[in-house]
């Protein structure tokens, strides 16, 4: 199997739409202060983009999750590879993540945050596969509505790779 990537959403046109989101969260928020909590990996270039343009005074940190599929484990289905490093009690918290599927991941992940008092969360996302929705997953900001492909570059990775590509791409597998 050969792996070929088309173009899907160009870098200018993902530049373009960051920074409509950038203002409209600035707007949004009217000067208070956010904490932007980037979800580890893919979300990192978004996150980058997005806080540059963000008009507010901006903390961040970092969390890594991986799915816990069906089990139900105490933590919630899922798993916290790394949690925040400092307490949120009473902040404006902006979930920054890559790619809502199922929900899985960001319908726990909002439950978890939610238990420690932040004042505020909201969740902005930079793709969207509505079609794919399994859990109920309340999302503030979205980038592109994608269809049901499997998608790379800007962050998110098949297999670790692509993640460097500054355009986002359709994965397709060719037989040889
Ligand atoms: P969910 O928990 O099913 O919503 O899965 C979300 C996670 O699956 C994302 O944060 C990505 O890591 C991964 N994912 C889902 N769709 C894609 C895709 O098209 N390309 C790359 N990663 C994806
Ligand atoms: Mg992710």
């Amino acid at each position: 199997m050969k792996e070929r990537v088309t173009t899907l959403i160009s870098e200018e046109a993902l530049k373009a739409r960051v920074q409509e989101i950038a203002k409209e969260i600035t707007e949004f928020y009217n000067g208070e202060e956010v904490k932007t909590v980037c979800v580890l990996k893919g979300a990192v270039m978004f996150m980058v983009d997005l806080v540059k343009s963000l008009d507010l005074p901006v903390k961040f940190d970092f969390m890594d999750v991986s799915s816990y599929g069906n089990s139900t484990e105490s933590s919630g289905n899922i798993k916290i590879l790394k949690d925040l490093d400092d307490p949120i009690e009473g902040e404006n918290l902006l979930i920054v993540e890559d790619i809502i599927d199922s929900g899985r991941t960001l319908h726990y992940l909002m439950d978890y945050l939610k238990s420690k008092k932040p004042k505020s969360v909201k969740l902005c996302t930079l793709f969207d596969k509505p079609e794919r929705r399994e859990f109920d997953v309340h999302v503030d900001w979205t980038g592109f509505d994608i269809p049901d492909e499997f998608i790379v570059g800007y962050g998110l990775d098949y297999a670790q790779r692509y993640r460097n590509l500054p355009y986002i791409g359709v994965l397709h597998f060719d037989e040889d």
